[in-house]
């Protein structure tokens, strides 16, 4: 279920320009991205690394931070887009607004000589379902067509270097026009090159969203496939074939199913029944033990476990296996439920500290729901 939230929430600061409009002190600010109702726990972790940043929601799904952008640019375990250096605008029509994002864009398009994408979107744009969509996704489709319009028309130069986001890879630099749209009157608009983080990484990615690049699959026996799928992305490695995974809480044997289509034996654990061309699969041996005391008895490559049992027990598992030798690597989704994100993630800090776990990612995927997934592949 979604977790609603008040909006402003978390500390905000006065205008000081006398404006209406954002609660913002004049300066540069960053925007990012979030599943609604998850603001309070992106504004505690920004809080938590950068202390003194203004911070507050404008609009469910969105957070703003104040101040410059370089530190910003990690990846963030609840952020999952970035408008870098945005300012605000304030235009009361889809014209007037399309001739300030051309003014704004044409600026970084006649310096940069790199590729370059745009964005018009609301910040529930891909759960479809969202109050801000509801309210101006409409007119976020008109503020798009009529921008790309206007740029056929009269910046056909530019447009020679314009790339779908599809055709674009995190390893190219390119320029992002972005213009986030949160009511009738007033967008947030971010434009620039993108650049990489300390993990290498382009920012902001070509994608609008990473749940985006997961592919259907209608064999899937459940939602909880996807999950992983989009873990593999955000991880950048993914099973081989040959390789043995682990997989505690596996039925009705999505994630088993994600890791055999990949050729890696499956060790499938759930006291429940799996889908049978799971179970039937050649390379799965499921077995109907308590995942929680279950030890497998050779070091495997992955430890996949999907069990719906309390945050801490699942940390107290991972503990248990990395102390042990037991796994190269490991995707463990945590249920929150109820526990507060901060100590939570607190929690992770110390296993990663205590264990070296250098690549470790933690995400609030697209797909997951009152959860996190955590991910370290094999080295
Ligand atoms: C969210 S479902 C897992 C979905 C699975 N990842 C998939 O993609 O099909 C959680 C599963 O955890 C299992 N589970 C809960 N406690 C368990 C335990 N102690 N040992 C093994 N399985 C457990 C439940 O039976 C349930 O099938």
């Amino acid at each position: 279920m979604k977790r609603k939230s008040e909006n402003p929430v978390g500390r905000t600061a006065p205008r000081k320009t006398g404006k209406p409009g954002l609660p913002l002190p004049a300066g540069p600010f960053q925007g990012l991205i979030c599943a609604e109702g998850w603001e309070e726990a992106l504004i505690g972790e920004v809080a938590r690394r950068f202390p003194d940043r203004q911070l507050f929601s404008a609009k469910a799904g969105v957070v703003l931070v104040s101040g410059n952008v370089a530190p910003l640019m990690k990846s963030w375990v609840f952020a999952r887009e970035v408008l870098p250096d945005a300012i605000e605008v304030n235009e009361p029509s889809v014209k007037t607004l399309v001739q300030s994002l051309g003014k704004l864009a044409d600026g970084i398009l006649d310096r940069s000589p790199l590729p370059w994408t745009f964005r018009v979107q609301t910040p529930d744009a891909w759960t479809l379902d969202g109050d801000v969509y509801v309210e101006v996704g409409g007119r976020a489709g008109l503020v798009a067509a009529a921008f790309r319009e206007r740029m056929e028309t009269f910046r056909r130069r530019a447009m020679e270097r314009y790339r779908d986001w599809q055709t674009l890879s995190d390893r190219q630099p390119f320029v992002l026009v972005q213009c986030l749209i949160l009511a009738r009157d007033l967008a947030i608009v971010s434009l620039g090159e993108t650049f990489r983080n300390i993990a290498g990484r382009l920012v902001p990615a070509p994608w609008p969203n990473p749940g985006l690049l997961v592919k259907s699959d209608p064999m899937a026996p459940c939602r909880s496939y996807y999950k992983l799928e989009e873990a593999w992305i955000e991880a950048g490695r993914e099973p081989r074939p040959g390789e043995v995974c682990v997989d505690l809480g596996a039925a009705p044997g999505g994630w088993t199913w994600s890791a055999l289509q990949r050729g890696a034996a499956v060790v499938a654990v759930d006291a429940a029944d799996l889908e049978s061309k799971v179970s039937d699969h050649p390379r799965c041996n499921h077995l109907r033990e308590n995942g929680y005391a279950y030890l497998p008895p050779r070091k495997v490559d992955w430890l996949l476990c999907d069990m719906i049992v309390k945050p801490l027990a699942t940390l107290g598992l991972l503990e248990r296996w990395l102390e042990g030798g037991h796994c190269r690597g490991f995707v463990v989704n945590i249920k929150f439920r109820g526990k507060d994100p901060s100590s939570i993630l607190a929690s992770i800090d110390e296993l990663r500290e205590r264990f070296g776990l250098l690549n470790l990612g933690i995400r609030h995927l697209f797909h997951d729901r009152n959860e996190i997934t955590i991910f370290s592949p094999p080295v």
